[in-house]
């Protein structure tokens, strides 16, 4: 293996810069050429492909988003793209690919591995964490820490006007990221996709504790459970306070990424390249009780994430 290429995909998540830069430096340190593809699997169709030094990973590891910038691409969906893409691939003598991204972009790392042999490595970068098999995506203590930051002010607010806030958060079909910021600020109330939620019964619990003197109400909820509005529709009148609604939306994606993440992701990005190195293809990195581990692409795939119910019940518990 003498050439290898980076490439970031799908939604952006904080620390991807990380991972660009863990990659082209151990790259270069292996003596390989490190390439980084721009705009993901889109930017590979086109061959927008460029060698990468290690000065140019420079100052990154800092920046929100990916200096290499994304894309969900619609054509590497299908055979032709996949087929085009390799061909790009392969004109640039690239004998090793990395993918950071979710699961879409993961699924498509492997699909590719499959139909063209092309060596490929996975880091799970997203703020979902809705990968198996590893314990955390890169981006997702950020997202986290963000997203506890802005339910803390308006808890202040809401504090203050005697009110209840309905915080929606992102997700996917995952409950994660509301879960465990509902749980680490102490919401009243927690809405996921993988519970079902009983209105009825829940505004009865917040109207209670309405009227035993608690002056605000925070509920989170998961963009896959119900948007803000239809709970804010479900509770209207119900619990006693008046209501306002906050869609959190992208700034979950942004900013400065975490120690944790940098961490991560620059230990992810490294084994990345001892992965193509060493033979172990098909492969995503995983954080696995501390340490990184190489997990087969196919087993994350068929693996899908599920919600700690262990956690859900601390939420209620602790609420
Ligand atoms: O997968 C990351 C994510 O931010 C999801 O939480 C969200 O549903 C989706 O991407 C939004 O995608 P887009 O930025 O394409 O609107």
């Amino acid at each position: 293996m003498k050439r290898i290429a980076v490439l970031t995909s799908g939604g952006d998540s904080p620390g991807m810069n990380a991972a660009i830069r863990a990659v082209v430096r151990v790259g270069v340190r292996k003596g390989l050429e490190v390439f980084g593809v721009e705009r993901g699997f889109c930017g590979l169709i086109e061959g927008r492909i460029k060698k990468m030094s290690f000065n140019d990973v420079a100052g990154i590891m800092e920046k929100g988003g990916t200096i290499l910038r994304s894309s969900r691409c619609e054509e590497f969906r299908t055979t032709e793209g996949r087929k085009k893409a390799a061909v790009k691939l392969r004109e640039h003598n690239i004998d090793g690919l990395v993918v950071i991204g979710g699961e879409g972009s993961l699924t498509g790392a492997l699909i590719l591995y499959e139909e063209h042999t092309i060596p490929v490595v996975g880091i799970p970068g997203t703020i979902d964490n809705d990968i198996g098999m590893t314990d955390m995506c890169v981006g997702v203590d950020t997202c986290l820490n963000t997203v506890v930051d802005a339910i803390q002010k308006l808890k202040d607010t809401a504090s203050s006007h005697e009110r209840a806030f309905i915080v929606e958060t992102m997700g996917r079909e995952s409950g994660y990221i509301a879960l465990v910021s509902g749980l680490t600020t102490g919401a009243e109330a927690v809405i996921v996709p993988e519970v079902p939620v009983n209105y009825d019964t829940l505004s009865s619990r917040l109207l209670e504790e309405r009227k035993r003197g608690k002056i605000n109400c925070i509920i989170v909820v998961a963009e896959g459970a119900a948007s803000a509005y239809e709970v804010a529709r479900s509770l209207e009148n119900r619990i006693g306070y008046d209501t306002r609604i906050t869609i959190l939306g992208h700034v979950q994606r942004g900013g400065s990424p975490t120690a944790f993440d940098r961490l991560l992701a620059s230990r992810m990005g490294a084994q990345a390249v001892h992965a193509l190195l060493n033979g172990d293809h098909c492969t995503m990195m995983a954080l696995e009780l501390g340490k990184i581990v190489h997990v087969p692409l196919k087993k994350v795939i068929e693996n899908k994430k599920t919600l700690d119910m262990s956690l859900y019940n601390l939420a209620y518990q602790l609420s």
